[in-house]
This record gives structure tokens, C-alpha cells and sequence, in this order.
């Protein structure tokens, strides 16, 4: 239901706007529709004004937001995945009164500032400190290429507390993103998913109240983790739904082109790169799946994660490769959207967690 849900919504409000989004405007417009869908806060439990869905349902919707727009299926798993749920999970009665309710609603749109210029991979090598002044956390510094960034409504903000403690030492905050202080830098422009904000975040004697860390002092490299583990299966369920996408239009275009007096979906060099990009689809989803179904369970997903989103984000890359191939020179050409997932489909490999960093956690797992 909820993926049929998603696909009609996607049909009507979000394939027609795609291209726009893509060249760099904010879908205000398809979020406002998501908000009133419930989708801005899919796994949020109804009691926070959320739709209490489950991890499967989400990756579903993911992958149907995926195929219709990139740019908007990253906003809505950097809001979902990255900051709805750590609140869902670390926040207390009052930060999920003042901060998850509005996110869920729709209200407000969320951002999770980890990534500085000198943590990205080495993720515990923050800069950005919180020291307790006069009763308050005192912030300093700033964060790169923070999805959603310019939009942002709430911020999960993850600074050192003590450093002598190492990942130890590091706090996750839920900080008001229009609060004196937040300060909005540097939009990047990027190689795809244009409509998607990646901002610098700067932090100067930001006053934060008491009650902003999210779970204990020293949990928040450990709320980082859990987060990208989680966000990881939905990078994975996008990746996917950029290849289906790919592998639709490569059917469609190759059944109505053809060359030397037939389609050229009947020439075999076009057939077997639509079955590779079929049985990546095929493959990736259900690896998504396995790893969204052992969360819901209470399992651990960390490497189901992992192998998910490398497996998915590698097919993408190679179906949306594949697909500018079977489209020729059209497909190099802005009027066909294979191009799009083409810019789109190489950020999988890298946001969330690279996948070397991801193949190492794999094999950590293995070698447990
Ligand atoms: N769940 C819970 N705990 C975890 C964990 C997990 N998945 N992974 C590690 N930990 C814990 C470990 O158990 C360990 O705890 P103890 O000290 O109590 O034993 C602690 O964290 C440190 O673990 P490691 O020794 O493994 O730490 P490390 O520094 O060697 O490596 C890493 C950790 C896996 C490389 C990690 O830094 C990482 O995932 N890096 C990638 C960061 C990343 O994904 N960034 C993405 C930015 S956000 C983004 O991209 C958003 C966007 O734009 C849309």
C-alpha cells in the first residue's frame, strides 16, 4: 500500500518537476505534499505525528522517490533516515515534542551535521567542540557537506565534549537550525542532484540550552553509527530505485529505436546490458530488503547494511553507465533522464559511508 501510495504521488507531483529539481531548485512543493502524505515522518510512531511505519515500507518508498527524482529522494532519507530516527531513538519526551513532531509533520526539514573538512571516513576525527559555559553547551566550528543544509528546520549536530576521550568523547545535539549562532555557509554545486542542498555550517560560540545532547554525554559517536547504519540500507533502496529507472527507460527507448531495419532491443549486445542491469535490480533490492527486515526484527544489520548499499550503489553506477550507453548520443543529452542518474547514481558510492569504508566494515563483521 505504501509503495503504491508513493508511486502515484511520485507519477503525478514528482517525475514532472524532476528536471528543474535537478538543475537546482528546492522541491518546496513535492515536500509540502510529501508532509501532507505522512512521508516526512514515515517511521515516526503515531503518537509524535508520524506514520508508524515499518523499515521495509520506508526502503519501498525510498525506491520509488529514487526512480521518480534523485535530488528529492536524498533530501527525504537525509530528513528521515538521519533525523527523524536518531530522535525517535535517542530523544527524550521534550526534544520529541519541540523537535520530532514538526519534522514529522512536515513542518520542518531536518539535516545531521557529522562530516567536517578533516572527519569525513574517520568519522570520530571531529573538530566542532561543545564545552558546558554558564549552563549551557558552548559550540564551536563548522561542518561540509551537510544535506539539506540550507532548508533545515532542525539539526542533529555531533561535536567533541571531551577529547582526551576519543570517540568517547563526542556528544550528539539536537540543535534549533534558526537559533543565534547556526550560521549557513557554502553551498556546494555538485556533480548530480541538484536540487539537493550540501551546505558549510559554521558554529561560533553557539549557545546550545542544557537538554540538546541526544542520549548520554560520550553516546554520540555510537548514535552516528546506529544512524548510518540505519541510513545506509535507504541509500541502498535509492540506489536501487535510480538503476530500476535506468533499466525502464533503456526498455522503453529500446524498443522504439532501431537500427539496420529493427529495434535495437532485439540486437543481442543491447539484451545482455538489459539483463545485467535486470539482475542488479533484482539483487540489490533484495539484499535492501534482508537488511530492512533484520532491523524491523531487532537483529543486527550493520553489515547487511553495508553490503547492501555497496552492492546497490555499484549496480546503479554500472546500470546508469549502461543505460547513456544503450541511449547513444541521446543518452548523453539532457532531454533524456539517463543522464541525471548517470551524475546521480555516483554519489551512492560515496555519501553514508564510501564503499571502502563500508567493504572494511563488511570485513570486520567476517573476521569477528
Ligand atoms: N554500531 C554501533 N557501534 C559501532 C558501530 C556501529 N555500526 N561501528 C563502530 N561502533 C563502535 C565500536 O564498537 C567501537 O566501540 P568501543 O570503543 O566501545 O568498542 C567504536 O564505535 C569505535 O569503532 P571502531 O574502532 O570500528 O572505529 P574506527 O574509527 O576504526 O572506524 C568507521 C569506524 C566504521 C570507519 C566509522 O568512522 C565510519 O563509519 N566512517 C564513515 C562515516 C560516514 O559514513 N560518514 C557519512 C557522513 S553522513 C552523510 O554522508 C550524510 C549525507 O550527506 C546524506
Amino acid at each position: 500500500m505504501v509503495r503504491d501510495m508513493v508511486r502515484g504521488f511520485c507519477r503525478r507531483e514528482v517525475v514532472p518537476r524532476a528536471a528543474e529539481t535537478d538543475r537546482g531548485k528546492f522541491p518546496a512543493e513535492v515536500i509540502q505534499g510529501m508532509g501532507r502524505l505522512g512521508l516526512m515522518g514515515l517511521c515516526v510512531p503515531k503518537e509524535h505525528g508520524g506514520g508508524g511505519a515499518d523499515p521495509v515500507a520506508y526502503t519501498l518508498a525510498v525506491e520509488e522517490i529514487a526512480a521518480a527524482c534523485p535530488s528529492t529522494s536524498t533530501i527525504f532519507t537525509a530528513h528521515n533516515s538521519l533525523t527523524c530516527e536518531p530522535l525517535c531513538k535517542y530523544g527524550n519526551e521534550g526534544q520529541k515534542r519541540e523537535f520530532l513532531r514538526p519534522l514529522a509533520e512536515g513542518r520542518s526539514l531536518g539535516c545531521f551535521a557529522l562530516t567536517e573538512p578533516g572527519a569525513g571516513s574517520d568519522a570520530a576525527a571531529l573538530a566542532t567542540s561543545a564545552r558546558r559555559s554558564g549552563g549551557h553547551w558552548r559550540v564551536d566550528g563548522m561542518k561540509r557537506f551537510i544535506t539539506n543544509g540550507n532548508e533545515a528546520g532542525v539539526c542533529i549536530l555531533f561535536a567533541a565534549t571531551d577529547r582526551s576521550r576519543a570517540h568517547k568523547g563526542i556528544g550528539a545535539f539536537v540543535a534549533d537550525a534558526h537559533a543565534p549562532g547556526f550560521e549557513r555557509g557554502k553551498c556546494e554545486e555538485k556533480m548530480g542532484i541538484g536540487g539537493s542542498s550540501c551546505c558549510d555550517l559554521h558554529f561560533r560560540g553557539m549557545e546550545l540550552p542544557p537538554d540538546s545532547l541526544l542520549g548520554e554525554e560520550g553516546q554520540g559517536f555510537e548514535v552516528a553509527m546506529k544512524t548510518l547504519d540505519g541510513g545506509r540500507i535507504g541509500v541502498a533502496a535509492q540506489a536501487v530505485g535510480f538503476a530500476r529507472a535506468c533499466l525502464e527507460a533503456s526498455l522503453s527507448y529500446a524498443g522504439e529505436r532501431t537500427t539496420f531495419g529493427r529495434p535495437i532491443s532485439e540486437h543481442q549486445a543491447i539484451q545482455w546490458k538489459l539483463a545485467d542491469m535486470a539482475i542488479g535490480v533484482e539483487a540489490a533490492r533484495l539484499l535492501y530488503i534482508k537488511a530492512a527486515r533484520r532491523k524491523m526484527a531487532g537483529l543486527p544489520y550493520t553489515v547487511e547494511a553495508a553490503m547492501a548499499k555497496v552492492f546497490a550503489s555499484d549496480a546503479a553506477q554500472r546500470a546508469s553507465d549502461q543505460a547513456v550507453q544503450i541511449h547513444g548520443g541521446n543518452g548523453y543529452m539532457k532531454d533524456y533522464p539517463v543522464e541525471r542518474y548517470y551524475r546521480a547514481a555516483k554519489v551512492t558510492q560515496i555519501y553514508e559511508g564510501t564503499n571502502e569504508i563500508l567493504r572494511q566494515v563488511v570485513a570486520r563483521g567476517l573476521c569477528r
